[in-house]
């Protein structure tokens, strides 16, 4: 059974997870209104990712016999200034989410939650990869820059993303 605590702690995750999913769908949605269909492939294939990371989530609340409650997701940006600013804004929210499953380690450690520990070993790695992806993104694109042929490769590339 779930502590409260942490049952609180991880239907707030969830909701983090679905926003994560909301934004990269936003950020798709940029993508394809700028004509960067391989931006908004990649960007697609986040949110289906960040689903699934909530996903397993509601699952483990399920097995642990608590109760899911969904809150509202909140709108997510809209406009961004560039293809970079795009993958920039993306690794400043992975950051921001892997301190949130750093956070919530924590608490299952200081609940003796020894389940949960386990669940979010997963997601810690996971946000390893995120990070190391995004950050090679973007420094991908400020190596290559923005215009013309780069764009059209970085393009080409971030579409192959399976
Ligand atoms: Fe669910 Fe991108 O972390």
């Amino acid at each position: 059974m779930l502590s409260k605590k942490v049952l609180d702690a991880i239907n707030e995750q969830i909701n983090k997870e679905l926003f994560s999913a909301y934004l990269y769908l936003s950020m798709a949605a940029w993508a394809e209104a700028h004509n960067l269909p391989g931006f908004a492939h990649w960007m697609k294939a986040q949110f289906k990712e960040e689903t699934a990371h909530a996903l397993k989530f509601f699952d483990f609340v399920a097995d642990r016999g608590g109760t899911v409650i969904l809150k509202a997701i909140d709108q997510p940006e809209v406009e961004f200034k560039s293809a970079t600013e795009l993958f920039e804004k993306t690794l400043a929210h992975e950051k921001y989410v892997t301190s949130l499953i750093h956070n919530l380690y924590a608490l299952a450690v200081k609940e003796n939650d020894y389940p949960t520990q386990v669940l979010l070993q997963w997601y810690i790695s996971e946000q390893v990869e995120e990070e190391k992806n995004a950050t090679y993104i973007v420094d991908t694109l400020k190596a290559l820059g923005e215009k013309g042929q780069a764009l059209v490769m970085m393009d080409h590339e971030l579409g192959k993303r399976g």
